[in-house]
């Protein structure tokens, strides 16, 4: 059995991430345990998932960014978490909080990074044109979407691929790639 890493899991919204990762770790060789969840979103769907799993979660507000992020600190260091998965977490941290954590954030966005960064990623790739959508798990650094990239996974655009069908199909590759991206690091 592996000794495993004491996470966190910061989200914002729905949480189908969230999902897939807190299933992978009841599996007792997933490498790292969700020992807390953190969303900026007090009605996030995800924090549902919290409650039905029995994972403490907490909710901070991220108007005030300093608060939020001394907030998360103080609850990260009680509860002893060494690595910090962000899931649909949609809010910039700043570079002291990365500084705490350097090379123990990653991130999921869905696009082929360095391939459209931020937002309304399916609706910009399919204006321009491209041939393959997909999504990427990456480090987290100072920049938008831009650390070292840790896996990805690519996927073919249908002719009648709409943004919302897009959407839908990456996200069940990010369901398996996340799992997959956090086991690649701990081998
Ligand atoms: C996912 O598609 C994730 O890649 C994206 O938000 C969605 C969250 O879904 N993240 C970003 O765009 C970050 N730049 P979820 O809440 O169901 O996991």
């Amino acid at each position: 059995m592996v000794k495993k890493i004491n996470s966190c899991v910061l989200i914002s919204g729905k949480g189908s991430n969230l999902l897939s990762i807190i299933k992978s770790a009841r599996d007792y060789n997933f490498p790292i345990t969700i020992k807390l969840i953190i969303s900026n979103n007090k009605d996030a769907y995800g924090l549902k998932y919290a409650k039905k799993y029995n994972i403490p979660h907490k909710f901070y507000s991220s108007k005030n960014q300093n608060q939020f992020e001394r907030n998360c600190l103080s609850e990260l260091k009680k509860n002893s978490i060494k690595f910090l998965c962000l899931a649909g977490f949609m809010k910039l941290l700043s570079k002291d909080f990365i500084n705490n954590f350097k090379y123990k954030i990653i991130n999921i966005h869905p696009s082929l990074l360095p391939k459209f960064k931020g937002l309304n990623t399916h609706k910009r790739v399919l204006k321009n044109k491209e041939k393959y959508a997909g999504c990427t798990v990456h480090y987290v650094n100072y920049k938008l979407d831009s650390g070292n990239i840790i896996l990805q996974k690519k996927i073919f655009i249908k002719n009648n691929d709409t943004a919302k069908s897009l959407k839908k199909r990456v996200l069940t590759q990010e369901h398996k790639l996340y799992p997959e991206a956090i086991r690649s690091i701990f081998k």
